[in-house]
C-alpha cells in the first residue's frame, strides 16, 4: 500500500472516531455529503472529536504540570475557539482580531497571552486594560510601550520576555529562535532588560518564552532546547531573585503532510520532557511556575478536510486533470504556495469512492486561472465524476486564514464542525456580491 493511501486509511479513521470503514468519509457518523448539501462546496470540515482526542492525548503525555495554549493563527475560526476555551486550554495569539476571537471564545484573561513582533498601540492598550496573563515583549522599545500606556491607566501589566538564545536551537523546519531574529530578545540583551521592571510602578515581571520554530519533527531535538529554555529560566530567576511566574517552552511539533514526512513522536518527547519538568519542580527558580507549550498545527491540523466538488474531467495529451470548485484561493498551503521549498501533495482522497479502484493517475487543480493552482499531480484516485467530492486532508490548520482568500474573486468557503454528533455551521459559505463589500465606486 501506498504511504498516501495509508495515511488517508488513517486520516478517515480519525474522523470517524475509528468507524471508517464504509466507501464515503464519516465524521463521527455523520457522512461528508451530508455536510455538502447543508453548506455547498468548496467547505471545510472539522472533527471536533478529533480535537479533542488530540487535547486529551496531549495532556496525558506531558503530564498535569503542563499547560497547553493554543496558536489562534493555525485556525481561528471562533468555533474551534471556544472548543479549545471549553476543554481548558489556554489562548496564545497575536493580533488584536485574535485578542477579540478570544475573548468571545470565552478564554479567561489569565488563559491568554499575546506574542510576536510589531504589536500596536492599540493592541497593547487592549491587552492590558483586558489583564491578559502575559504579553510576551519583544523588543526593549516594546517594553517602554508597555510602560507608558500601564501608566496612562493606573495599571500594572503583566509582561514576559520572549527571549532569543544565545544557543543555536535545532530542529525547526521553519527557524524562530536562534542567531540575529526579527523575533523576542536577545538572550545577551535580557539582563539589563530585566533591571527596568524592578521596583517599576507599572510592570509586573512575569516570566519567558521562547519559540524556536515550526514543524519539528526531531523530539530529542526539541528537547534540548527545552534544556536551554530551563537554563535561561534559571539565570532569570537568579538576577530578580525570584521564581518566574511563567515559562512557555514553545512547541512547534509537526504534521506529517506529505509522503514519507517523518513523524513527531510524542511519547518519546514526553517521556525526556517529564524528567525534565519533575527537575525543575524541586528548583526555587520554578517554585509555582506555570509550564506552558503552546501549539497550533499539531492541535487541529489533522482534524480537518477541505472539501470540494468535481467540476470537470479532462484530458491533455496523455494526462488527466480533474479540475474542483475550490483551489489555492481557499487553501494556499495545500498548493505549496506559502513559501514551502518543495511542492508536494497533502494526502487527497475521492471521499464518496474511498476504496474504488485506482484510475490514471491524475493532477487535482482548482479554478483559479493560474498553473499555481494544483492541489497535488500523479495521484491515484478511483474514477471520479462531475459533481463527486474531493478531499484534502491535514487541513485544520493555516487553510481559511492563511489563504489568499480574495484572489480570484470566488466567494469564500464555509466552514462545518461535527462534535459529539452534532453538526455546527462555524461560517456560512461567502456570497458572489460580497466581492463589492467595502469598496468604493469612483465617481467619473
Ligand atoms: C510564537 C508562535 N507560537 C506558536 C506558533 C504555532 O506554530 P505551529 O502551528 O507550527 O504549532 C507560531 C507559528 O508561527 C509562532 O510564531
Amino acid at each position: 500500500m501506498s504511504t498516501q493511501k495509508a495515511k488517508v486509511d488513517h486520516l478517515t479513521a480519525v474522523m470517524s472516531g475509528g468507524s471508517g470503514g464504509g466507501d464515503e468519509l464519516l465524521f463521527g457518523t455523520t457522512p461528508v455529503s451530508a455536510l455538502a448539501d447543508q453548506v455547498s462546496t468548496p467547505f471545510y470540515a472539522y472533527s471536533g472529536d478529533a480535537i479533542e482526542a488530540r487535547i486529551n492525548r496531549l495532556r496525558s503525555a506531558l503530564g498535569s504540570d503542563t499547560e497547553i495554549f493554543y496558536s489562534l493563527k493555525a485556525n481561528p475560526s471562533l468555533g474551534i475557539c471556544q472548543l479549545m476555551a471549553n476543554k481548558g486550554v489556554g489562548a496564545e495569539l497575536a493580533s488584536i482580531g485574535e485578542l477579540l476571537l478570544a475573548k468571545k471564545a470565552g478564554f479567561a484573561p489569565e488563559m491568554i497571552i499575546f506574542a510576536g513582533p510589531g504589536k500596536s498601540m492599540e493592541e497593547l492598550e487592549t491587552s492590558i486594560t483586558m489583564g491578559i496573563s502575559a504579553i510576551n515583549a519583544e523588543s526593549a522599545g516594546e517594553i517602554e510601550r508597555i510602560a507608558e500606556i500601564a501608566a496612562r491607566h493606573g495599571t500594572v501589566a503583566r509582561v514576559s520576555l520572549r527571549v532569543n538564545p544565545a544557543a543555536a536551537l535545532k530542529g525547526a523546519q521553519m527557524r524562530m529562535g536562534g542567531g540575529p531574529q526579527q523575533f523576542g530578545i536577545d538572550e545577551e540583551q535580557v539582563p539589563g532588560i530585566l533591571d527596568r521592571f524592578s521596583g517599576h510602578p507599572n510592570l509586573q515581571f512575569v516570566g519567558i518564552h521562547v519559540y524556536a520554530g515550526t514543524q519539528m519533527t526531531d523530539a530529542e531535538a526539541i528537547l534540548a532546547n527545552c534544556r536551554n529554555t530551563l537554563e535561561v529560566g534559571r539565570a532569570v530567576s537568579e538576577r530578580i531573585e525570584q521564581p518566574l511566574q511563567e515559562l512557555d517552552f514553545g512547541g512547534g511539533f509537526a504534521v506529517p503532510y506529505f509522503e514519507n514526512s517523518p513523524e513527531f513522536d510524542l511519547d518519546l518527547f514526553a517521556a525526556g520532557y517529564r524528567e525534565l519538568i519533575k527537575e525543575a519542580k524541586g528548583e526555587t527558580a520554578f517554585a509555582g511556575t506555570r509550564f506552558i507549550i503552546e501549539l497550533g498545527r499539531y492541535l487541529v491540523a489533522e482534524a480537518g478536510v477541505y472539501v470540494t466538488r468535481v467540476v470537470d474531467v479532462k484530458w491533455s495529451r496523455g494526462k488527466k486533470y480533474i479540475v474542483t470548485d475550490g483551489g489555492m484561493n481557499h487553501h494556499i498551503t495545500a498548493t505549496g504556495n506559502f513559501g514551502q521549498v518543495f511542492r508536494k501533495s497533502y494526502p487527497i482522497a475521492a471521499l464518496t469512492h474511498l476504496h474504488g479502484d485506482m484510475e490514471d493517475p491524475a493532477a487535482v487543480v482548482g479554478p483559479c486561472c493560474t498553473p499555481l493552482d494544483i492541489l497535488g499531480q500523479n495521484l491515484e484516485l478511483p474514477a471520479v465524476e462531475t459533481g463527486d467530492l474531493i478531499g484534502v486532508f491535514y487541513s485544520g490548520a493555516y487553510g481559511y486564514s492563511a489563504s489568499s482568500l480574495a484572489f480570484l474573486s470566488h466567494p469564500t468557503p464555509a466552514e462545518v464542525m461535527v462534535y459529539r454528533g452534532n453538526t455546527h455551521v462555524l461560517r456560512k459559505q461567502g456570497r458572489p456580491d460580497q466581492v463589492l463589500d467595502g469598496q468604493i465606486p469612483v465617481q467619473m
